[in-house]
């Protein structure tokens, strides 16, 4: 086996859906202003899925704009795996949802729950697995419908986030170093700073825990705020020195798209001012599907192009972190 088999990302793909919720509509909402919510974290507005729409059909519509992008038949996919913490139910996986939408009946399909860093621990996993020899071609989606899991009435999270996916078809072969090495880490003891307390097996689903509104997402912001700037920024320093490059080779940093003082802090420290791909004015926070979408827009509209190296770095619940390479070949 060859572990540095070069893995390629021959697709991206991203998809909101329609309905679009103003920093103004939210001032009507709750007590909160444009003013307030703009200068805090540097989003305008977000998009909201509608009622029938579940985070598969989401993730299914980014799929198949990657697929299409990739120019491959959508029997060539050996493997799903979709990163979301708002899946379309607690099983079968949103994956396998999203395999039987799309068509793709010759892949194996599964979840995966790293909050906001889920993409790319899904592009780290298929990665290996491609590089290992075991699939040819997979499909990762970040996908995410954070509005059923908000507290609409709770402005200091409501304002945060938004619905949206994102998608990468991966291959093994390319030109180039295609997708690098990663640095990935976590800390399970500080779950509490940001979680859904209720729901699942701990804190089951009763009247009182609704009644408590445990099946919210609760957060600590500030805290996430300092965890946030220190691990994506040490993480990407970590992830070039893994990968033998230095900041200055690095034509675009793709962070998670959380909140756009968190990123500028992060561009600061590692003197990389004006290199920091953001949209977060428009989407807000969509989990694991910021960076998703934020590399298919990237893509898109020429701040990467074939031969750049481009760094992804992420952070979210658990905590979770983490950053790899990518030199882009496609
Ligand atoms: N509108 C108006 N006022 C508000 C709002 C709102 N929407 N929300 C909170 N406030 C008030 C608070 O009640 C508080 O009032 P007080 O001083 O009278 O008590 C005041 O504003 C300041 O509140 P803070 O929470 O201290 O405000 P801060 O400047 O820290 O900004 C924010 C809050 C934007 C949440 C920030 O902490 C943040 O972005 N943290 C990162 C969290 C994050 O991104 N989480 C997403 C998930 S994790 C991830 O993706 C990385």
């Amino acid at each position: 086996m060859d572990s540095k088999r070069v893995v390629s990302i021959i697709g991206t793909g991203s998809y909101v859906p329609e309905k679009v919720l103003t920093n103004q509509d939210l001032a009507e909402m709750v007590e909160t202003t444009d003013e307030w919510i703009h200068s805090r974290t540097g989003m305008r507005e977000r998009h909201i899925a509608a009622d029938g729409q579940a985070t598969s059909d989401l993730g299914a519509a980014a799929a198949e704009k990657a697929i299409a992008d990739a120019g491959i038949s959508v029997d060539e996919i050996d493997l799903i795996i979709v990163a979301t913490l708002s899946p379309d139910m607690f099983f079968p996986s949103t994956a396998c949802f999203v395999q039987d939408k799309i068509g793709a009946k010759n892949a194996f399909c599964y979840d995966l729950g790293a909050a906001c860093s889920g993409f790319l621990y899904a592009l780290e996993t298929a990665k290996n697995q491609i590089a290992a020899g075991a699939v040819k071609t997979a499909l990762v989606i970040g996908s995410e419908k954070m509005s059923t899991f908000i507290d609409w009435e709770d402005r200091s999270t409501c304002i945060l986030f938004g619905d949206g996916a994102g998608a990468a078809v991966l291959q093994a072969g390319g030109e180039g170093r295609g997708v690098m090495d990663a640095v990935m880490g976590s800390d399970g003891s500080l779950a509490d700073l940001l979680w859904t307390p209720g729901g699942g097996s701990r804190n089951p689903i009763s009247r009182e825990m609704i009644d408590q509104k445990q099946h919210f997402l609760k957060m600590q912001g500030r805290e996430v705020f300092k965890h946030a700037v220190v691990r994506m920024g040490d993480t990407v320093l970590q992830a070039l020195e893994k990968n033998g490059v230095s900041s200055d080779d690095i034509k675009c940093f793709i962070p998670h798209q959380a909140n756009v003082r968190i990123i500028d802090s992060i561009a600061k420290r590692l003197g990389v001012v004006g290199r920091m791909y953001t949209n977060v004015e428009k989407y807000a926070n969509t989990s694991s599907a910021a960076l998703a979408i934020a590399l298919d827009e990237a893509v898109k509209d020429g701040a990467i192009v074939k031969g750049d190296l481009v760094v992804l770095t992420v952070f979210g619940g658990g905590f979770t972190w983490g950053a790899n390479v990518l030199e882009w070949n496609k």
